[in-house]
């Protein structure tokens, strides 16, 4: 008996180093649910037109209407201050709609593929059976749609004519060409690892509970961060994956790698692929001491 088996990654991107890890940018998105004064909630999924825009709909649950807004969006590892996005965003909302309370807020993490269409089909360079489904570029509702038919056709041999247009193996448009050299130049300037600002050891007292930086420390660059107690934590900043260095993200808490979106925990630990391994932790005690 043959026993065949297909394998779908809806995994955001997929894991180890792969082609598409070229042609697909992260991007973080924040978002808050509100109640109004006023009961005006918009019936619509609404977007503005500002850069970066935001987006607005209503969401009723257990009979209690909340409005969700969201924006504010930049590349992953590009803003120091994560926590003034979600500001950012309140003032906005604030503006625009009568606040009665902020009941929940959060930010994530979606991909841009280089050229605008997602990237739907075999996995190159994976044989026939393994499948990917990926860079919704934030319209996940519609694009997942599009992937459920495709991938079930390619999976039972069947045509579908959306099956070209949407090849992870498409040659690139050249209307795509100015944004995959954009977001290369970005993952090479984090490989050779100087992007990032640097301090003295000295100036970690500065550091505040819930803050992060990389810092150069006698030639090394170690990402430090203070948790809510008041500890620091030393890792590695070169993410395992392909070698960038990571930025700090102050409102989640993380180590977050703005070449192919993997996040880490303030002590290393593998939170979302592409990476498998945890960022290598550095010993700072060892560290100050051989310095006395
Ligand atoms: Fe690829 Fe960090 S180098 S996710």
């Amino acid at each position: 008996m043959t026993l065949w088996a297909n394998l779908v990654y809806a995994t955001h991107t997929p894991p180890g180093i792969n082609l598409l890890h070229l042609r697909l940018a992260p991007w973080r998105s924040y978002a808050m649910a509100v109640t109004l004064t006023d009961g005006q909630y918009p019936e619509g999924l609404c977007y503005d037109m500002y850069d970066p825009y935001h987006y607005y709909r209503t969401q009723v649950v257990d009979g209690k209407s909340y409005l969700i807004a969201g924006g504010e969006d930049h590349k992953t590892g590009h803003e120091e201050n994560t926590e003034k996005c979600f500001r950012t965003l309140e003032a906005h909302v604030r503006k625009y709609f009568a606040v009665e309370s902020i009941a929940y807020q959060w930010s994530s993490q979606y991909f841009e593929p280089v050229d605008g269409l997602p990237y739907i089909g075999n996995l190159p360079m994976h044989g026939n059976n393994i499948y990917v489904a990926t860079g919704y570029g934030g319209n996940g509702m519609t694009y997942s749609t599009v992937a459920a038919g495709i991938l079930r056709d390619l999976i039972t041999k069947q045509e579908n004519v959306y099956q070209e247009l949407f090849s992870p193996s498409r040659i690139k448009p050249v209307a795509g060409f100015t944004s995959f050299m954009q977001n290369n130049l970005d993952v090479a300037k984090n490989l050779i690892g100087g992007w990032f600002a640097t301090e003295a050891l000295q100036d970690l007292a500065n550091l505040a509970p819930g803050e992060g930086q990389v810092v150069e420390y006698e030639g090394k660059s170690i990402a430090l961060s203070r948790d809510s107690e008041g500890a620091l934590h030393a890792v590695s900043p070169t993410c395992t994956h392909m070698g960038c260095h990571v930025a700090w993200n102050l409102a989640e808490q993380s180590w977050d790698c703005p070449c192919h979106g993997a996040r880490y925990s303030p002590d290393g630990k593998v939170l979302t692929g592409p990476a498998s391994a945890d960022l290598e932790v550095v010993s700072l005690r060892s560290a100050v001491e051989s310095k006395s």
